[in-house]
């Protein structure tokens, strides 16, 4: 029998890959660097399968560019704002991601921003390298306090759940806001509480966003929501960009609405809003919140899983549009 024909848009870390080549006619983007639309446009031709990243953008044209072959997109992230899921569905196309294996490197990252932003080690860091550390001082780089004070969580999935436990090691309350609430049994053993959105930006000290990009979250953050905030309030992204209006926030931080902010994630990735990077009360990260080698090689395996499955006409496990299978019944 002939093998899938299926195309891999980056080079992977871990042994999945050698699987992918075993068991797969496998074409791989060789270079080091994300393929144009052009190419993957030209790529998709044929394929029983396509491994993409967060940054590909597999809109309607890229689909119907794989048809009839194209079977599944397997998505090496969490999220799937980069792929038409409507139109995958509509053309009987499976969509995966890889939910799970990233939450604790995610949080473990989110968390790394709220103490890196609160305890200024960015600047700290470089105050050293600059050679101006002349010694102790009473008021040198003061920052904030993280212990007993409260977080906001905005999106209280997998991720948030487990911000939410880290942040009870630091005897902190934890409000959150989410498009349906947990129930009150739930909220218990989390250790919890429910804010609407507004009352949750004026009461937390700290702020992480943690919901998937959609219609509805486009934008959830901007000038309205940033000036809700404390004035002593720091924002944390590891999310999706475009959550917030980065123009707004730029503004926000200038003008000291909020004390600062930590963001893994922009609007325009890999650009930056004008100003942001001119600023001292913010620390900007490379979207590195699944970066460990452990975790991008079990999302790698994951992916790799639910393409092979995909093209087999077996069910991948971690399968977004199950409705595929409805509308085939
Ligand atoms: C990363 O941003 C992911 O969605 O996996
Ligand atoms: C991701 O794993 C989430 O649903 O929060």
């Amino acid at each position: 029998m002939a093998k899938p024909k299926v195309l891999c848009t980056r080079m992977l870390p871990g042994p999945a890959m050698d699987r992918l080549r075993e068991e797969a006619e496998l074409t791989l983007n060789q270079e080091n660097r994300p393929l144009t639309a052009a190419e993957l446009l030209e790529l998709v031709r044929g394929k029983d399968g396509i491994l993409t990243l967060l940054n590909d953008s597999v809109n309607k044209t890229v689909l119907e560019a794989g048809r009839p072959s194209l079977k599944v997109v397997s998505n090496y992230a969490v999220g799937f704002n980069n792929i038409d899921v409507k139109a995958a569905t509509g053309m009987g196309v499976l969509v995966t991601n890889t939910p799970g294996v990233l939450t604790e490197a995610t949080a473990d990252l989110a968390w790394s921003l709220i103490m890196a932003i609160a305890r200024r080690v960015v600047e700290g860091d470089h105050y050293m390298r600059a050679g101006r550390f002349k010694g102790w001082e009473p008021e040198l780089l003061l920052g904030s306090d993280v212990f007993g004070k409260t977080i906001g969580i905005i999106g209280l999935g997998r991720i948030g759940e487990a911000v939410a436990r880290r942040a009870h090691g630091f005897s902190m309350r934890v409000l959150y806001y989410n498009s349906t609430r947990l129930e009150p049994d739930q909220e218990k053993i989390l250790g919890v509480t429910y804010a609407p959105l507004a009352q949750l930006l004026a009461e937390s000290d700290y702020v992480s966003i943690h919901t998937p990009l959609t219609p509805a979250t486009h934008h959830l953050i901007g000038a309205n929501e940033l000036r809700m905030m404390k004035r002593t309030a720091y924002l944390i992204n590891t999310a999706r960009g475009p959550v917030v209006d980065e123009a707004a926030l730029v503004q926000a931080l200038r003008e000291q609405w909020i004390a600062g902010a930590g963001l893994d994630v922009y609007e325009n990735e890999p650009a930056m809003a004008p100003g942001l990077a001119e600023l001292d009360n913010v620390v900007l990260l490379p979207h590195l919140g699944s970066a460990t080698r452990e975790t991008r090689e079990r999302m790698a395996a994951m992916a790799v899983d639910d393409l092979l499955a995909g093209v087999r006409g077996e069910r991948p496990r971690n399968l977004v549009n199950p409705e595929v299978y409805s509308r085939h019944a």
